[in-house]
């Protein structure tokens, strides 16, 4: 049975040099993932980390790694990832020539599979792969950095994705989570609650606090309030 929502703190904002300790640390203050973000400096401008380091913090936690790939092409890491350890992982459709294929792939290492949406992007990618998904993953900022504001056009979207998920849902008897990323903050994360997002990925606010126990509940309390108002 998964939890009604899951915290996702992104490590892309953790101290580096410390990595195994700050993924435990986040994981004690309460997060239920680890969102790991793997970019190519190639489909984002931006370069981080792969699977050596997947595998380096894999034993420090038992919490799913939730790896979101900005990396163009797709399908060569994916066995990559499963092998170090990664639980979930997703990757954005305009990367892969493939799509079908690759969500097929990611399952067939054993992983859960999601497609990510860019702030442009429309919905309309999961129309004919629903059935392959674990995960949709919304983008409410450009990706590529932390620390970027939310774009309020993202709660609309969220809706939308919502609406889609829960008819498959009624159709089906399956769940699909629905997952945001960039700019979440304790201060709107009961907005995005509000319009149907389950799991949050949050790098900045979490990382960037002090407290990371006191930043994690606070989210939590304002996911709780807006779900029981959602009903
Ligand atoms: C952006 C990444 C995000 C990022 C979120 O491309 O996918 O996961 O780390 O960071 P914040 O929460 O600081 O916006
Ligand atoms: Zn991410």
């Amino acid at each position: 049975m998964s939890a009604p929502f899951r915290i996702a703190p992104s490590i892309l904002s953790a101290d580096f040099s410390r990595l195994g300790e700050e993924v435990r640390a986040v994981v004690d203050a309460g997060a239920e993932w680890i969102h790991f973000d793997v970019m190519d400096n190639h489909y984002v401008p931006n370069l981080t980390i792969g699977p050596l380091v997947c595998e380096a913090i894999r034993p420090h936690i038992q919490a799913p790694i939730d790896v979101h790939l900005m990396v163009e092409p797709v399908d060569s890491l994916v066995p990559m990832f499963a092998k170090a350890g990664a639980n979930i992982i997703t990757f954005h459709p305009e990367a892969s020539r493939h799509v079908d294929r690759t969500l097929a792939m990611i399952r067939d290492h054993g992983c859960q599979a999601g497609l990510v949406f860019n702030p442009a992007t429309p919905l309309d990618y999961m129309a004919h792969v629903m059935d392959k998904l674990d995960v949709v993953l919304l983008m409410s900022v450009n990706p590529g950095f932390g620390g970027q504001s939310f774009i309020p056009e993202t709660l609309n979207k969220l809706k939308a994705a919502r609406a889609r998920i829960d008819a498959w849902k009624e159709q089906t008897g399956k769940t699909i989570l629905l997952e945001i990323d960039g700019g979440v903050k304790v201060d709107n994360i009961g907005a995005i609650a509000a319009a149907g997002a389950d799991t949050f990925v949050a790098g900045s606010a979490i990382f960037g606090s002090k407290d990371y126990k006191g930043t994690i509940a606070a989210m939590k309390r304002a996911v709780e309030a807006a779900q029981a108002k959602r009903g």
